[in-house]
């Protein structure tokens, strides 16, 4: 793929233009009689017509055919995808948890769609509330397949190898170390330039993801407006060929054979648009005094609800960074939280644990299961000389929901559970004097 394809235009929220041909967009209006070109003039409503203007989402797309040209969807099956209501097994106040989940082997072809896993999830997708967390691991380019998620937006969390998203307005690269988020009800396909992949995928039911307030924090900082980048509009014409679009909606799959490209729009202009962010331009905010601060302080994007402050998702980010505090026990502190916390890895370790959570691998604390630094980490941070110490090469991230986020039969009976993990806290000794 020539590099020029992958050209952004920056900024978070903004209104764009693009067109991948020239005159293709219409000066002055979004529905002229006939739009240029001989294209038809679409809208992509994003939020309902008369939500706020702060949060209002639409884009105009201008393209080959109107979406509208298909057959039905028929039901296919849902593989290890799961949807709502995450109620296969009971509720379980355990932590958990797990290995990375294993790789497809060279001789077990899965592209990005064959190769999702669902770990947990929460809330009602019929009344857009909640999350699930989900995995992917895959090993084949979608050449003649397509995907639309219905039920939510996806922010994906690459952890092994790039993905390149190929969508409806354009396409987007994203590595390890990067995110991009998909708007709900944008199709696209996933080509993978490294051949091999996997990583961790946040679909959230609720608001579309923003940037948190930034308060006395003040203009600057956490993750800035400029850094998140957006496509430039690229179309696909496939006249003639058969490609299947397979459809998520009410937790479900779906597919119908389409004689022609989804992805066809040749310009488009508005502010429902994929992204792409670089973790690594992350303003990351800690003490300079003693103690360090919420961990709410690297929170990346957050679906708001509405109750101020109480995100149905927060996507919280784990980056490198230095530690000074004075008199302060530095790595996360022993904590109980009503919110609800599902942690990954994508590259180094974890400052809270001294080993068994590796990069693909996850844990899951639940509402007010005790959690914190283990043994190792707790007997290393309170006897450690406490001079400026630097945390590099290092990327956890985490999924913290309102609700409880409920496990899946498979992962709660994965072979790559760790069902030894209670004991990472059975070292702690007595020092009660
Ligand atoms: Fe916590």
């Amino acid at each position: 793929m020539a590099d020029d394809e992958f050209r952004y235009a920056s900024g978070f929220g903004n209104e764009f233009t693009s067109e991948a041909v020239a005159g293709a967009l219409p000066a002055g209006r979004n529905s002229p009689q006939r739009a240029p070109l001989g294209l038809y003039a679409e809208q992509l409503s994003g939020t309902a017509f008369t939500q706020p203007r702060a949060v209002n989402r639409r884009t105009w797309t201008y393209r080959i055919l109107p979406s509208a040209v298909h057959p039905a969807f028929r039901r296919i099956g849902n593989g290890r995808l799961r949807g709502t209501p995450f109620d296969e097994v009971e509720p379980d106040p355990n932590r958990m948890r797990w290995d990375p989940l294993p790789l497809p082997r060279d001789d077990q072809a899965a592209d990005w769609i064959d190769g999702l896993y669902t770990v947990a999830g929460n809330g009602d997708i019929a009344t857009r509330n909640g999350m699930a967390v989900h995995l992917y691991a895959a090993n084949r380019d979608m050449t003649n397949r397509y995907f639309v998620d219905s039920d939510g937006e996806l922010l994906f969390v690459p952890e092994l190898g790039a993905l390149v998203l190929h969508t409806e307005l354009g396409p987007l690269r994203a590595g390890p170390g990067e995110i991009a988020v998909l708007p709900r009800g944008i199709r696209f396909r996933v080509e993978l330039p490294d051949g091999l992949v996997r990583g961790y995928l946040c679909e959230n039911f609720g608001a579309a993801f923003t940037l948190p307030e930034r308060g006395p924090i003040g203009a600057n900082g956490l993750a800035n407006e400029r850094d998140f980048q957006y496509p430039r509009a690229a179309f696909e014409d496939r006249a003639g060929s058969s490609v299947q679009v397979v459809n998520k909606f009410g937790g479900n799959l779906w597919a119908a054979d389409f004689d022609h490209s989804p992805l066809d729009v040749v310009a488009w202009h508005g502010n429902y648009a994929p992204y792409k962010y670089d973790t690594a331009n992350f303003m990351v905010i800690g003490t300079i005094s003693f103690d360090h601060p919420d961990p709410s302080i690297f929170t990346v994007l957050t679906s708001p609800s509405d109750s101020p402050g109480l995100a149905g998702v927060d996507f919280v980010i784990f980056a490198p960074r230095w530690l000074v505090g004075e008199d302060t026990f530095r790595p996360p502190w022993f904590h109980r939280n009503v919110m609800s916390e599902y942690m990954g890895l994508v590259r180094g370790a974890y400052d809270a644990k001294a080993e068994g959570f590796t990069p693909g691998g996850a844990s899951l604390h639940n509402t007010f299961a005790s959690h914190g630094p283990d043994a190792e980490t707790y007997a290393r941070a309170s006897t450690a000389e406490l001079a400026p110490q630097k945390l590099t090469d290092t990327l956890a991230f985490m999924f913290e929901s309102r609700w409880t986020i409920l496990p899946t039969r498979q992962a709660q009976e994965a072979a790559h559970r760790q069902r030894d993990y209670d004991s990472v806290w059975s070292g702690l000794e007595r020092h009660f004097r």
